[in-house]
């Protein structure tokens, strides 16, 4: 099944397919088709459960429907409707946790740094984008305003415990922090690209929000040392991870290459540019494009600009934790668009790009979207994870005529 993926197409209603097309000069156009991908995301849904996850295989992937809350979050933000609003409060609230900060009892033992980060995301996101709060808990320990479970404070939370654990985890290495926060969990000895990322990009969110130079200094600290270590390496290729099992003491890194990486380190330098106008933080986020460029678009010469995930996509073996991948590279980029305006214009080519061939793989039976955003159509291969990049990638076209990104006044 394939449908066209030219500029201005109007929805076309055949027998066999619905072609979802976009034309990413059009609001209206965008936003239906944002509406009919999220409807796609929500079967996902878990009705039956009280946990406000979403369906997975086995062994669930709760990181992943972190990640699918907080597209839902930038869904209702983009578009108004609020559709989602209430599970959205819901199904957070149930994964806070009794420390308000994303590390529910249910998860202990399985729940990574990683895990973790892509729950966080949903809070900072909240608090940004001024979205609804959750109905105020108080707790006496929290020092950071009335509520414990405020957006601000649940990512202050999360903050603190990096720290904590970058802290320990800092014997070897010279820092950085692990994969894993339980030491008896498999993977304890890596400390990789996504987590380290994730707290780089936490911590430069709240300094740019909060304008708190505790967060500019440890965004600072996470940065240097993922360069130090190389898993931000030569012209900003971002690697996955590096370990210190068996003495290796971050010797040698593992030099895979996944979207979400590259993106975690990106939006979080973006940040820092906005929120401190130094022009090394502008240098590095034009790099971290161009790189990032380089190595997730143009799968083939037929399909210019279009991102793929170049380690599993053409192979169709991508896991379903990495079909999600090109969803953090699409909304991060879009982001990384308005806070800095030199690279926008580039971006936003890529990005357009990226959208409509997303939108365009669409077209399987009920709008399900496919992983091939450069065949024109529907490739078959389906899940969550795609569901969820496609969502992504067709928000972040909205991003520019979104409400700013908040600071504390
Ligand atoms: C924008 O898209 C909507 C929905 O597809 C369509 O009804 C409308 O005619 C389009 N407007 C323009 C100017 O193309
Ligand atoms: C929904 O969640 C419940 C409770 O966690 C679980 O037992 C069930 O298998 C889930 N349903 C599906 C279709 O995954
Ligand atoms: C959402 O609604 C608000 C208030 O009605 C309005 O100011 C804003 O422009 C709308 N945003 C979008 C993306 O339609
Ligand atoms: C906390 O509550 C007090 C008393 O209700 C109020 O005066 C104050 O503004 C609140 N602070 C914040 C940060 O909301
Ligand atoms: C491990 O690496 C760190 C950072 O490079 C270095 O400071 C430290 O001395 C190394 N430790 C050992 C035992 O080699
Ligand atoms: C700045 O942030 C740190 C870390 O969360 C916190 O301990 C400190 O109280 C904050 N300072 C102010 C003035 O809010
Ligand atoms: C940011 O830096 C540029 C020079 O690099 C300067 O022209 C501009 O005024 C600065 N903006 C702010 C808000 O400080
Ligand atoms: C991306 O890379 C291609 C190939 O080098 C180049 O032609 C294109 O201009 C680049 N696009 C952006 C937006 O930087
Ligand atoms: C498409 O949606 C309809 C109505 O919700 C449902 O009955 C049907 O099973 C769905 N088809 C597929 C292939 O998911
Ligand atoms: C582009 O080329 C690839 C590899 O030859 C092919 O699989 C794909 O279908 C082509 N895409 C389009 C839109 O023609």
């Amino acid at each position: 099944m394939s449908c066209s993926i030219q500029l201005t197409v109007l929805a076309v209603f055949a027998a066999t397919a619905l072609c979802l097309n976009l034309d990413s000069s059009n609001q209206t156009s965008i936003k239906q088709a944002a509406a009919t991908i999220a409807g796609g995301l929500y079967t996902y849904h878990n009705t039956s459960s009280t946990a406000g996850l979403f369906n997975q295989p086995e062994p669930w992937f709760w990181w992943l429907s972190g990640a699918g809350w907080t597209a839902l979050i930038d869904y209702t933000v983009y578009t108004n409707d609020t559709t989602y609003v209430s599970d959205i409060h819901s199904a957070l609230s149930q994964n806070l946790g009794a420390n308000y900060d994303f590390a529910p009892a249910e998860q202990s033992g399985w729940e990574a740094n990683d895990d973790q980060v892509y729950w966080v995301y949903s809070a900072l996101t909240a608090m940004e984008y001024g979205f609804p709060a959750l109905s105020c808990e108080t707790s006496p320990n929290n020092n950071i305003g009335n509520c414990t479970n405020s957006w601000q404070a649940v990512a202050v939370h999360a903050f603190e415990d990096f720290v904590t654990r970058w802290n320990i985890d800092s014997q070897t290495c010279g820092g950085g922090l692990k994969w894993q926060y339980d030491p008896t969990a498999n993977g304890w000895t890596y400390k990789n690209a996504v987590s380290n990322g994730g707290f780089f990009q936490t911590a430069a969110r709240l300094a740019r929000y909060t304008g708190n130079q505790t967060y500019t200094d440890w965004a600072t600290k996470v940065w240097d040392w993922s360069i130090t270590a190389g898993l931000v390496g030569s012209e900003y290729h971002v690697f996955d991870g590096t370990s210190d099992g068996d003495g290796a003491n971050c010797s040698s890194v593992d030099h895979d290459e996944w979207s979400y990486n590259i993106a975690s380190y990106l939006h979080g330098a973006a940040h820092m540019y906005a929120h401190t106008n130094d022009s090394m933080w502008e240098t590095i986020v034009a790099s971290l494009i161009d790189t990032a460029n380089a190595t997730f678009f143009t799968p083939y010469s037929n399909a210019t600009g279009i991102m793929y995930e170049q380690m599993c996509e053409k192979q169709a073996l991508c896991s379903t934790d990495q079909s999600s991948f090109k969803g953090s590279l699409a909304n991060w980029m879009g982001k990384t668009a308005v806070l800095v305006p030199s690279v926008s214009q580039r971006i936003m080519t890529l990005l357009e790009a990226s959208a409509r061939g997303a939108a365009a793989s669409c077209s399987g039976d009920n709008s399900t979207c496919g992983t091939k955003w450069y065949v024109g159509g529907f490739d078959g291969q389906v899940g969550f994870g795609q569901e969820l990049s496609a969502l992504d990638a067709v928000l972040s076209v909205l991003v520019t005529d979104a409400p700013k990104l908040a600071v504390l006044a």
